[in-house]
């Protein structure tokens, strides 16, 4: 039986990062711009009923909904290439038509007058599923509407679905450089008190690691959108390969987070994927060799991290699975394992094991592919706590000076007090700690305040 799992795309980042998502897929599982299956896709094998359903002229048909307070985005994935494989029912544009202006508390408030009709699409999309597993939410925490709106709906499901999972696909501003968002600390503390509460699993994408990666790897020094959203929908797309290539384990969500979360807070994952490949860029085309420990080694570089983190001594891991494609032997799983250890290439949390889980999956035969093995790494590690920290010291830094206070006034949560601004940074700081706990060797000693036990996602996991 298939575990269903519905996509919400929430904002401009959110839709096209999903649009991106999505053209990967169909192009995996050989599915054609209008959503039938193509002549040559007969390979079988894989299980598209965990993104897609099948319309009764039997088109595939993804189980996405697409939200945004401005119509912009969304025209133009209805006007764009894939426009047909959408269901028409599933796109929901703000009635006003504006956007949430970067303001975390308009997006917000313009959650109850989306409510009933977002709901409605997305009991609809439930209601067609055999076995609902979850929700994968995508969206951005700096702007208004993917945070603002993303919040609210995040605090919804998990009201209305208790025992579903929720994962985010969440891209952090870039907190290094000039930032395109001024308030994005005040929008980021306030969703991430969401991530840390509502969600059982946050995907962290940095805008800030994107660029990088996409200069270091692609050879572009200035990417657009449209080339950080690859890189992000490569990840995606080989973060759910074990999910739709099912092998004998971590074949649906519960199974790979119950081997990545041990504990429920700590529930933030960075990615690393090698070896990126650019289709347009000419550099990036050079194929080299690649071998499962090659693979499993860049994976553990900082530098192939797509969260910027400034790992300090006591950062470890606390778990990591690695998602190998290709032509694999998995004696060589096993060697590489070894030699990591041996080589001690990667540090582990001192109250647990050295959780390194590998998935092999196959690959789209559909897909043409210069290297013979690549890889993903979704990780633990507690390091991502000096990126929250980041943002924390931004939002402190604004907040004294209460600057740019005034728009957020404006909005119902803020109309009456600033608390929720305060509650979130407790939160937020919360998290941090937590983090930084999790690095001590006592971190599950009960008399240590038994910070690990606090477990919203244990229910759902159990
Ligand atoms: P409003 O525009 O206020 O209604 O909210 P929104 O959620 O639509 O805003 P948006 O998604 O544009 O959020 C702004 C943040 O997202 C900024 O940090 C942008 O850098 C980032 N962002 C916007 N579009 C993209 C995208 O396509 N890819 C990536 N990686 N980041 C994006």
């Amino acid at each position: 039986m298939p575990r269903e799992i519905i996509t919400i795309q929430a904002g401009q980042c959110g839709n096209s990062i999903g649009s991106q998502f999505w053209q990967q897929l169909c192009q995996e599982h050989g599915i054609s711009q209008d959503g039938n299956l193509e002549d040559f896709a007969t390979e079988g094998g894989d299980r598209k009923d965990v993104f897609y359903y099948q319309s009764d002229d039997t088109r595939y048909i993804p189980r996405a909904i697409l939200i945004d307070l401005e119509p912009r985005v969304l025209n133009s994935i209805q006007t764009g290439p894939y426009r047909n494989i959408y269901n028409p029912e599933n796109f929901y544009v703000g009635k006003n038509g504006m956007g949430a202006a970067n303001n975390w508390g308009d997006g917000y408030q313009s959650g109850e007058a989306v409510y009933e009709d977002v709901m409605e699409m997305i009991d609809r999309e439930a209601d067609g599923s055999d076995s609902l597993e979850g929700f994968m939410m995508l969206h951005s925490i700096a702007g208004g509407t993917g945070s603002g709106l993303g919040s609210f709906l995040l605090e919804r499901l998990n009201d209305r679905f208790p025992k579903k999972i929720i994962q985010t696909y969440s891209v952090f501003p870039n907190t290094t450089n000039a930032p395109d968002v001024v308030v994005h600390p005040y929008n980021s503390i306030l969703s991430m008190r969401r991530l840390t509460q509502n969600a059982d699993s946050v995907v962290v994408l940095d805008n800030g690691a994107l660029s990088h990666i996409a200069a270091d790897r692609l050879h572009v020094q200035e990417p657009s959108f449209q080339q950080t959203n690859q890189l992000v929908a490569t990840v995606m797309s080989a973060s759910t390969t074990t999910l739709r290539y099912p092998g004998y384990m971590h074949n649906d969500l519960v199974s790979i987070l119950a081997s990545l979360i041990p504990t429920p807070r700590c529930h933030f994952l960075m990615t690393a994927y090698t070896p990126f490949t650019g289709d347009q860029v000419e550099q990036a085309k050079t194929v080299r060799k690649t071998t499962v420990l090659d693979v499993m080694r860049r994976l553990l570089q900082p530098k192939n991290r797509m969260v910027s983190t400034v790992p300090g001594k006591k950062s470890c891991y606390i778990s990591i699975l690695n998602v190998i494609q290709g032509e694999v032997d998995p004696t060589d799983v096993h060697k590489s394992l070894l030699r990591i250890r041996e080589r001690k290439l990667a540090t582990f949390i001192p109250w647990g094991p050295a959780s390194i889980q590998v998935a092999l999956t196959k690959r789209s035969p559909y897909m043409p592919m210069s290297h013979r093995v690549s890889g993903l790494m979704l990780a633990n590690h507690t390091s991502i706590a000096t990126l929250f920290k980041r943002i924390l010291k931004q939002y402190d830094g604004m907040r004294k000076r209460n600057a740019f206070i005034e728009g957020y006034k404006k909005t119902a949560p803020f109309s009456e007090n600033l608390d929720e601004f305060d509650e979130a940074r407790q939160v937020v700081s919360d998290l941090v700690m937590e983090y930084e706990a999790a690095e001590d060797a006592d971190y599950l000693n009960p008399d240590n305040g038994d910070k690990a036990t606090s477990a919203e996602t244990d229910r759902r996991m159990a």
